[in-house]
């Protein structure tokens, strides 16, 4: 794989200069002095893997806490895609919960490389090198699609209403019918709801806002095709966008 050879290769060269001088911490304010912070570039993600190697942070929020909100929209038989996986534990804790159909994706070539050695021993989950704006994936392959915190960096890049609202297409096509896109933000509806909507043919609702660490965490949850009034009403289509945030926001325990 060129690309992250050469990463490995401009991490180490980093770390050589750093012992000839010893003058200061390495690379981390090095290598952000010299390079523009674009969340939504594969290359910030690459370098930021590549020196942050024992920052294992989860985004947003543990997959402990999401567990009670996320676990009930799904069945066993899901086919479940995870976009911007990073190195979350979220895809390995749901398979050892026996949600074992999981497809991961992320366009950094490091942080898959680092997954896919970290979870050689759970077979049937996969881990692809994917922008997520072009999925290489056929029309309605999947059931489930996940995002917790990816489109939050897309958010945070250049051109990014144009970049966000690729992907949402692109969750959209890989979708099955009636098939649900769960996305975990840190943003309230003031600024996702127009995205999610924009052009979109599915329908978007805020399922809960809820606090960890401190934080409030917003779950959207999207889903395909039918249309809300010929379905059960269920717990995962209350609609609070046009409620204030406060009324649905629910204390979990950290
Ligand atoms: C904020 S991190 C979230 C990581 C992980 N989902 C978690 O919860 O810890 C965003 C992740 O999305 C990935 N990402 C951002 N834009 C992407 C794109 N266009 N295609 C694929 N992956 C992308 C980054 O490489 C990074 O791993």
């Amino acid at each position: 794989m060129p690309a992250v050879r050469k990463l490995l290769e401009l991490s180490s060269a980093v770390r050589h200069q750093h012992r000839l001088t010893r003058s200061r911490p390495i690379s981390k304010p090095i290598i952000q002095a010299t390079m523009p912070v674009d969340y939504s570039t594969a290359s910030y993600w690459d370098m930021r893997y590549l020196n942050d190697q024992a920052d294992k942070q989860e985004w947003l929020i543990t997959p402990e806490a999401l567990d009670e909100h996320l676990v009930p929209l799904l069945s066993q038989e899901s086919e479940i895609l995870v976009i911007g996986c990073g190195n979350s534990e979220l895809s390995a804790y749901l398979y050892n919960q026996g949600y074992m159909n999981i497809t991961n994706v992320d366009f950094s070539a490091v942080v898959i490389a680092e997954m896919r050695e970290r979870y050689v021993n759970l077979p049937s989950m996969a881990h692809h090198v994917m922008n997520i704006a072009r999925l290489d994936f056929s029309d309605e392959e999947f059931d489930v699609v996940i995002d917790k915190g990816t489109t939050d960096s897309i958010f945070c890049g250049g051109d990014s209403f144009i970049r966000a609202n690729a992907v949402f297409q692109e969750v959209h096509r890989v979708l099955k019918p009636d098939g649900l896109y769960y996305m975990v933000s840190h943003a309230g509806p003031d600024r996702r709801r127009e995205h999610l909507g924009r052009g979109i043919p599915w329908k978007s609702r805020l399922h809960r806002v809820i606090e960890h660490r401190s934080q409030a965490v917003h779950l959207y949850a999207s889903r395909k095709g039918l249309p809300l009034t010929e379905r059960q009403p269920r717990v995962e289509d209350a609609d609070v966008f046009s409620d204030s945030v406060a009324r649905g926001h629910r204390r979990v325990p950290p």
